[in-house]
């Protein structure tokens, strides 16, 4: 369970106090009272920023990690309870090696230099995917920053790293095989399923968020976004930021969600 400080109590110190909690700086107005618990975002566009500039892409990503706190301390000052960012998919391995390289390292030195940030801001680091795929030295990083953050509880900064939906489905229903008696013909239920994903625990995304204009869910959160409100801007990722949340929320609260239902 997600323990909650609640919205407009408990703030940590480094909140800006004289700011209404729906507004942001630009002044996007946003309902305090129907914010989503949990927004996705796929960081989309990088690569593409780069290029506009004549960059390597390497450093589309390095604008990408920055774009990326200021996006996080809006969240956790308005209240959300869960932000999930897809930072490196299973797909991701095909990319030229330097700039696997290079995303490994940008994860290892955003970790060292914000854990103790984010912890003081009340955001708890958690993992989603087969962390052991990674390299041993972003494995240590993240055990060591999710052990540092496990007591913050404002907000859970949920890391996507080697995550595949279709692969975190596969390691949850073998989990679940593993955890049956032998020989028993046990039935899978929705409501286990979920217990056995990596999101456990975890409201799911009421709102998706994807940057660069592309019109697709590339392997991210399956089953959790069955009936999550998607929304695209084609501002490229390293450009994104709070006014453009504000506006993403903005969207999302004049959305109608129905479930499957008639409203
Ligand atoms: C997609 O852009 C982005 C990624 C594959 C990586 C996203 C990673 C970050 C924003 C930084 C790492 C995050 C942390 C937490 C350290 P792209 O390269 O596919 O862009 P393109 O579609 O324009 O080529």
């Amino acid at each position: 369970m997600i323990r909650r400080l609640g919205r407009g109590k408990g703030r940590g110190p480094t909140e800006e106090p004289q700011q209404a909690p729906g507004l942001s700086g630009a002044g996007i107005a946003t309902e305090p009272s129907r914010l989503p618990r949990h927004v996705a975002i796929i960081m989309d566009g990088n690569g593409r920023w780069a290029r506009q500039r004549g960059m390597p892409r390497v450093m589309g990503h390095r604008q990408g990690v920055l774009a990326l706190k200021p996006i996080v301390r809006e969240c956790a000052r308005l209240g959300i309870e869960v932000l999930t960012v897809y930072a490196f998919s299973t797909e991701n391995w095909t990319r030229p090696r330097p700039e696997v390289e290079a995303l490994m390292n940008l994860l290892c030195e955003f970790l060292a230099r914000e854990t103790a940030e984010l912890k003081a801001e009340g955001v708890s680091i958690r993992v989603i995917g087969d962390v052991s795929g990674l390299p041993p030295a972003a494995q240590r990083a993240l055990e060591e920053a999710i052990a540092a953050t496990a007591s913050a509880s404002r907000m859970i900064l949920n890391l996507a790293l080697n995550y595949g939906a279709r692969n975190e489905l596969v390691r949850a229903v073998n989990r679940w095989l593993k955890a049956q008696p032998p020989g028993s013909r046990p039935v899978l239920t929705e409501a286990e399923l979920a217990r056995y994903l990596d999101t456990a625990g975890l409201p799911d995304p009421d709102l998706l968020i994807r940057s660069s204009g592309e019109e697709r869910l590339s392997n991210f959160l399956l089953w959790q976004v069955a009936y999550t409100e998607i929304y695209v801007t084609k501002t490229l990722w390293p450009d994104f930021n709070p006014e453009e949340l504000h506006r993403a929320i903005a969207e999302y609260q004049r959305r109608q969600r129905r479930f499957g239902g008639i409203g």
